[in-house]
């Protein structure tokens, strides 16, 4: 889908109409690098798959919060998912619309509710009784009718990774299925609660629909339940989850084919649709850019010692997640099998395994698909400054945030007289 927003001009990476090693050399590397374009296209391929229907396309923050980011969705109409207050804070600061944003998490806190009810968010999605007891009481104090839906816990198997599935009986999030009809009772007979919808996200990275569509069924199921009752839900929120394709081989779902296929099932119903996407609108936009540092070989192994590390991108770390790696110029040297490796001082920080690499000490890598869960889940470890962030757009770049400067980690910290 994205994918043609960095392609190769004479061996060259380019990102849109910028060969990569120019900015690399521009920004200095770790670097991460996002095509403006790439992020319109994959929010427009929702929207088209969204058509005339009713509903809104709520680009989950947390996978990549740049306020140019934000800016660039909020300008195409997009509303926001987002699990804190500092989130609100970033949309609002970007110019996103609160009457467009929808508040998930296990945990929101009373300050949370009152910041986002005086902010006048879309809806909360409530996920258990205590947390809708919380929001009601919250909002009568303040004179307000706090606007929910539940998050629902179908049990449906996402079939991804066990660290980002969320669907399942045994997970901490949403409702339980089977409570969902009596919570919704006591919401639709409680004067300080708008009931307005319903919500379910089952997990991220999901190449197969399957799952997502079974959610679906039951969601509709509990849907017309509660209309036989005469509590009429005026949208269903079906998360996020639409994976990508990290290697060559996968086949991603294309959001313009999957949202024509919930709204399908939708037929006969007034309910509009909300989706909560985020890494299917910004992981194929994103690379993180790194510098061979030194080669180093031990017994078996090739390594690649690069500038970049787990701090800066967590995910192969964390989930053994596989991101593809590249040289951002054709290589004279001999192909070998790399560990491309970080600095930090742990034998878990990789960026990738015996990956086929021609490579020389000072050549540039990108690491791909890293527009997504990549700079949000960066930290100071190993009082590593967080890394630059760039945004393309056709033949500008554009700094969108420097790399911290060293005296900033540790500015505020002060000591014991
Ligand atoms: N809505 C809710 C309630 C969520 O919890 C999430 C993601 C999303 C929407 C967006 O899901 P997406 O469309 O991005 O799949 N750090 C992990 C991913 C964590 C996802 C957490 N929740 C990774 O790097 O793979």
């Amino acid at each position: 889908m994205s994918q043609s927003f960095f392609s190769r001009h004479q061996g060259s990476l380019f990102c849109e109409q910028l060969p990569l090693t120019q900015l690399a050399q521009r920004f200095a590397t770790p670097c991460y690098v996002y095509s403006q374009a790439a992020i319109r296209s994959a929010m427009q391929a929702y929207q088209q798959g969204l058509g005339q229907h009713p509903g809104l396309i709520c680009y989950a923050v947390k996978a990549n919060s740049n306020l140019a980011v934000l800016n660039t969705l909020a300008k195409q109409g997009a509303g926001f998912d987002i699990v804190s207050v500092g989130e609100l804070e970033r949309v609002l600061a970007a110019g996103g619309l609160a009457e467009r944003v929808i508040f998930s998490g296990v945990a929101k806190t009373t300050t949370d509710m009152q910041r986002a009810l005086s902010a006048g968010i879309h809806c909360f999605n409530v996920e258990s009784e205590a947390e809708l007891n919380q929001l009601s009481q919250v909002a009568a104090q303040m004179g307000l009718q706090a606007p929910i839906a539940l998050r629902v816990n179908p049990n449906v198997d996402p079939q991804t990774h066990p660290y980002i599935s969320t669907g399942l009986k045994e997970n901490k999030f949403g409702i339980d299925i089977d409570l969902a009809m009596q919570l919704y009772r006591q919401a639709a007979a409680d004067p300080h609660l708008l009931v307005k919808g319903v919500a379910c996200h089952i997990g991220s990275q999901l190449l197969n629909v399957q799952p997502l569509l079974d959610a679906t069924d039951l969601m509709l199921a509990l849907v017309d339940q509660l209309a036989q009752e005469g509590i009429q839900l005026h949208h269903l929120d079906m998360g996020g989850g639409l994976g990508i394709a990290y290697r060559a081989e996968e086949q991603a779902p294309n959001p313009a084919d999957y949202v024509p296929m919930l709204l399908a099932r939708l037929q006969g119903r007034e309910l509009a649709l909300h989706l909560e996407p985020g890494r299917s609108i910004v992981a194929d936009a994103g690379v993180l850019l790194t510098q061979v540092v030194y080669l180093k070989e031990t017994g078996q192994h090739h390594f690649a010692i690069v500038d970049a590390a787990m701090n800066d991108l967590l995910r192969p770390s964390l989930y053994d997640a596989y991101q593809e790696i590249e040289n951002l110029e054709a290589s004279q040297q001999p192909e070998r099998s790399y560990d491309v490796v970080g600095p930090i001082c742990e034998t878990g920080d990789f960026l990738g395994k015996q990956r086929k690499l021609a490579l020389a000490a000072g050549d540039y890598l990108a690491v791909r698909q890293a527009g997504a869960y990549g700079f949000v889940m960066a930290s100071n470890y190993n009082t590593r400054a967080l890394c630059a962030e760039v945004m393309v757009s056709g033949d500008q770049a554009y700094l969108i945030k420097p790399r911290q400067e060293l005296t900033q980690l540790f500015a505020d910290e002060t000591l014991v007289p």
